[in-house]
């Protein structure tokens, strides 16, 4: 039989990834198969056309009151979405050719920003609205078998359809799958962990799946056969003569997945005719565990409570845009992971499947999200426009394309829905969560409430599996007292803004402040009019148990949303990230870092080189995970300090409750020289120390790489860190030098980024100046082995090289 099966292709999955024609010109010829693209531009897919810019406020200037952050009188808000040209249409061209053998022929986009039409030869063959939605044509209708095709896909997006930069084109993958007839449907394998046995590392396995409907027309029964070379007991050979296939199996030996230890097994499963002709072929990826909410045990992942110690993330990357990359997924779940972060919310919309199957395998939890809006409208074009006709399709492909994932731990189903306080707001929540429920049964929903009171008074909140709180500290224990549920999660919370490197004297606690540089202040003590510091949040998750965990607001800053500067130019970008949007950390990452990680942290801020500051109060702040701490002015105690259990909660009283998890030296007079901390332990053991010094002129450059070695698959990255430091390696905190990049060998310059709100600098240039000393840079690797030698430069510094080799 062997024969067979070499004669006999099984599926083919392909990425379409290059050799795409790309135009802004919006014409109908363009879906015609002879339309001449040549002089098109050739992009790679994913693409987001707006990221090169240029930068320009009058781009989707909107004049808005934004009701959610309690303004009453629309003004005019200039970053909001960005400010990079992402509004309009952009037209996506490709030739490709099939493999006769198929049958069927289908195209998976994971999300197309926005509005996707999708034309084969000339023929409209499906479209979506939502452009986070991953979604499916069968293409079969409109395809030659034999010689080229032509796909045409047209994008729109209109001004005022996001509270944020939703990014613009094909900013995710486009894959094309071709089959036979018989086959297993796309989406259509689920792996469910029903019950588990920690005690005897055993767990009960409930796999579905779905075959094409032509499985039914065979003259003799199809068989499945499963195996699994890490999770044995699952092999097996089952007869197929319907188009739905559902098995229990006990599998035992296994390891549960969690974040801290991100087991994960493979199955196999073949669809073979009796001659032993196999006519499907599909390896999945899955995780065996469970997930339960209760009000005895709160938040449980394989029956063990925990408290989530999560961020929201908006989808973009910073410097690459909204245009997802493997690499640099990995690295923003890397660096969240080292500061003891497990969770990320997709805020507000679907997920990207290359970042779950990173959650999956890097281990970390996820909390899916969908939307923003439902039928009231947050922006004028926004998502409200469809929701009536396309919200099922959109949380159906939400739940289908994803639900393998183990990391994925909840859904949920909007954020701050208007709906929450209005007459039939329950009833809808109801249809979502039982429509989640009809296709998943295993994960709770959620929906993250910026109205407590309204959500309680409406019956909106008690409709929830898991009742979210956005901000409002205040109000948790009330809200508590009235949920049914016994536990609420801080679905959405701190809302804490800062700039990394930048410091703003005096040091007061302050809510919505705007300064003339357009910067808030990286001593973490400002916040907006609704939201709070970082310690509001965490006297409620460690002194209440029924506070099943946090989603901070947010892990990276990202494009558009620069509160509070919504009407300020130049700003474009948010300063609400733990980490910039270069995903250099600020000083918060420590104090998160402090508090979420067993890692050792000790931290010491602000730097310490302020020309003109000689003899003024400067206060020093210590993020550690240690107790106590003493710190040094050049040799001189300013008093050994410890955190306090203070029973304070609310920022607005005093500043009390930042010494609970904050070492503070308010007095501080500054003088050049050393600034040094000794950390010691419970026992009053000196457990480490960290010193700053004042730093001297701009001497060179000093360059470290997140990895040395990269995949030569043409989108490969690397990301640079630059410093610009004194003679003695000191970083110079308020360095701007013009920074030039040169990128030689199998690889490219691919974008750059400083992290600074107010840059009007393009990311894709390969120059731009430091922001309080750093910024770093992306490389991509081609398809070439080799090596990239890239070699950073600027006036008057002496410039530092790396080399990344590709294989
Ligand atoms: C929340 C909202 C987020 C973001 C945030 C800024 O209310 O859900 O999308 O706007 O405020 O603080």
């Amino acid at each position: 039989m062997l024969c067979g099966i070499s004669v006999f292709a099984q599926r083919k999955e392909t990425f379409l990834k290059d050799n795409w024609k790309f135009s802004r010109a919006d014409n109908k010829e363009n879906i015609n198969i002879n339309f001449d693209d040549s002089s098109w531009e050739t992009v790679s897919v994913p693409h987001d056309w707006a990221i090169s810019g240029p930068f320009d406020k009058e781009i989707d200037k909107q004049v808005v009151a934004i009701v959610q952050n309690g303004e009453t009188e629309a003004n005019e808000k200039t970053g909001r979405s960005g400010s990079l040209p992402w509004i309009g249409s952009g037209w996506y061209r490709l030739r490709f050719k099939l493999d006769s053998q198929y049958e069927r022929f289908w195209l998976n986009f994971d999300g197309a920003m926005a509005e996707p039409m999708v034309y084969v030869n000339g023929k409209l063959a499906g479209e979506c609205k939502y452009g986070y939605t991953p979604f499916f044509v069968d293409i079969t209708p409109f395809v030659n078998k034999e010689g080229e095709n032509i796909l045409a896909v047209r994008l729109e997006n209109l001004p005022e359809s996001s509270r944020w930069y939703p990014g613009a084109g094909l900013y995710r993958p486009v894959k094309l799958i071709q089959t036979h007839d018989n086959a297993i449907e796309e989406w259509g394998i689920n792996i469910v962990t029903e019950v588990i046995d920690t005690d005897n590392q055993s767990a009960e396995l409930k796999l579905d799946v779905e075959f094409t409907k032509d499985v039914e027309m065979e003259d003799a029964p199809l068989s499945l056969i499963l195996t699994s070379t890490d999770c044995p007991m699952l092999q097996d050979r089952i007869s197929v003569s319907s188009s739905h296939l559902s098995i229990k199996k006990t599998v035992k030996d296994v390891c549960f997945w969690s974040p801290e230890n991100p087991q994960l097994y493979h199955l196999n499963l073949k669809l073979e005719k009796d001659n032993g002709v196999v006519l499907d072929d599909k390896t999945v990826t899955f995780g065996i565990r469970t997930v339960s909410v209760s009000e005895k045990n709160g938040f449980c992942l394989n029956g063990k409570t925990r408290k989530i110690k999560g961020v929201c993330l908006h989808h973009d990357l910073g410097m690459l845009g909204a245009a997802i990359n493997k690499a640099a997924l990995a690295h923003q779940i890397k660096l969240l992971k080292e500061m003891g972060c497990d969770a990320i919310r997709t805020s507000h919309n679907h997920p990207s499947q290359w970042q779950m199957d990173l959650c999956d395998s890097l281990g970390m939890m996820v909390m899916a999200e969908s939307f923003d809006m439902w039928i009231y409208p947050k922006c004028k074009n926004g998502y409200a426009r469809f929701f009536n006709e396309w919200w099922d399709k959109d949380l159906n492909n939400l739940v289908l394309s994803n639900r393998l994932h183990p990391s994925i731990v909840m859904w949920s189903i909007g954020n701050e829905i208007p709906e929450q306080g209005m007459k039939d707001g329950n009833a809808i929540a109801r249809s979502l969560q039982n429509f989640i429920h009809d296709i998943d049964k295993t994960r709770p929903v959620t929906s993250g409430l910026d109205r407590i009171d309204n959500a309680l008074s409406t019956g909106f909140a008690q409709v929830l599996d898991v009742p979210g709180m956005n901000y409002r500290t205040h109000k948790y224990v009330q809200a508590y007292e009235k949920l049914r549920h016994g536990f609420l999660l801080g679905s959405e919370t701190a809302s804490t803004v800062s700039s990394r490197g930048v410091y703003k004297f005096p040091v007061e606690l302050r809510k919505n402040h705007a300064y003339d540089d357009g910067q808030c202040s990286g001593y973490d003590v400002e916040c907006c009019s609704w939201s709070n510091l970082p310690e509001e949040d965490w006297v409620l998750q460690d002194d209440k148990d029924w506070v099943i965990g946090e989603f901070v607001w947010t892990g990276f800053d990202y494009l558009g949303e620069p509160t509070p500067y919504d009407g300020y130019r130049p700003s474009r970008s948010s300063y609400f990230g733990i980490f910039d949007l270069a995903g250099l950390p600020k000083d918060r990452y420590y104090l998160y870092r402090s508090k979420w990680s067993d890692k050792e942290t000790i931290h010491l801020l602000p730097h310490w080189t302020w020309p003109g500051r000689e003899g003024q109060v400067t206060p020093v702040y210590c993020y550690t995970n240690y107790p106590t701490a003493e710190l040094f002015v050049n040799g001189k105690s300013q008093g050994k300090k410890s955190k306090i259990q203070t029973q304070e909660t609310n920022f607005s009283k005093n500043t009390e409750l930042l010494d609970r998890y904050r070492i503070r030296w308010n007095d501080v007079v500054y003088e050049p020289g050393e600034l040094k901390v000794v950390v010691y332990d419970e026992d009053g053991n000196a457990k480490g120390e960290k010193i700053l010094k004042t730093a001297g002129k701009p001497h060179h450059i000093e360059l470290s790489v997140d990895r040395k070695t990269l995949t030569a698959d043409n989108e490969d990255m690397a990301f640079i860190t630059v410093s610009v430091v004194d003679k003695e390696g000191n970083l110079c905190p308020d360095a701007d030098n013009l920074i030039q990049v040169k990128v030689e060998g199998t690889g490219a310059f691919k974008g750059i980024c400083n992290g600074d709100a107010t840059s009007l600098e393009p990311f894709t240039k390969p120059q731009m100046k430091t922001f309080k000393g750093m910024l770093s840079i992306g490389v991509i690797s081609s398809y070439e082995p080799g090596n990239i030698h890239v070699t950073v430069s600027s006036k008057g510094l002496k410039k530092a090289d790396v080399t990344i080799a590709t294989h």
